[in-house]
């Protein structure tokens, strides 16, 4: 069940996202910028981000998911690979949170792979505490402390992706 009131609201929210995107703005302006969203949960941060982003840019997703097996690390699994061409721009990975840094880490260097001209992380919410793999995160919405949560994008079992703001959530015992 979600638990007592918002985490973090619609209007946090929202006017984090907005200092987000003027200093990407800043950041990119003259640059060739490649926006890749990692879905799912990363589709409402996404979606609001580039809207605030002044600077013209291309954009592409890639769907990806992490999954945890006995005896190694967690594995990430790629659905829908990015498809724009790489070289030349400016990539910049869009998703929702980063955990153990699995997932952003085995996309990452997939993408340093296409040999684009630079590479830079953003990430709705940072969950430093339970970091695996260390990764760099260039823009960062908010740090938060070692809880599930879930709202704006992101899940339990695959529900309550559409809330507009991030609540705890905790399982019924
Ligand atoms: C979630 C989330 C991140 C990743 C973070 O995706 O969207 O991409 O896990 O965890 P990590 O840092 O421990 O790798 P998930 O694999 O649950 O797929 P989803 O985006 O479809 O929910």
């Amino acid at each position: 069940m979600i638990s007592g009131k918002p985490l973090l609201t619609t209007r946090q929210i929202q006017e984090r996202i907005q200092e987000l995107a003027q200093r990407i703005s800043r950041d990119y302006s003259g640059k060739d910028l490649l926006a890749v969203g990692i879905l799912k949960g990363g589709f409402m941060f996404f979606s609001d981000l580039v809207r605030a982003i002044e600077v013209p840019l291309t954009l592409d997703f890639i769907i990806a998911s992490s999954y945890m097996k006995t005896d190694s690390l967690g594995q990430v699994k790629v659905y829908y690979d990015i498809r724009e061409d790489m070289t030349d721009k400016h990539v910049l990975l869009i998703d929702d949170i980063v955990d153990t840094g699995i997932t952003l880490n085995h996309i990452r260097e997939r993408v340093l792979a296409k040999c684009p001209r630079s590479l830079k992380i953003c990430t709705f919410l940072d969950k430093k505490e339970r970091r695996e793999v260390e990764i760099p995160i260039d823009y960062a919405g908010f740090e938060i402390p070692n809880e599930f949560v879930v709202g704006y994008g992101l899940d339990y079992d695959n529900k309550f992706r559409n809330l507009p703001y991030i609540s705890i959530f905790k399982k019924k015992t």
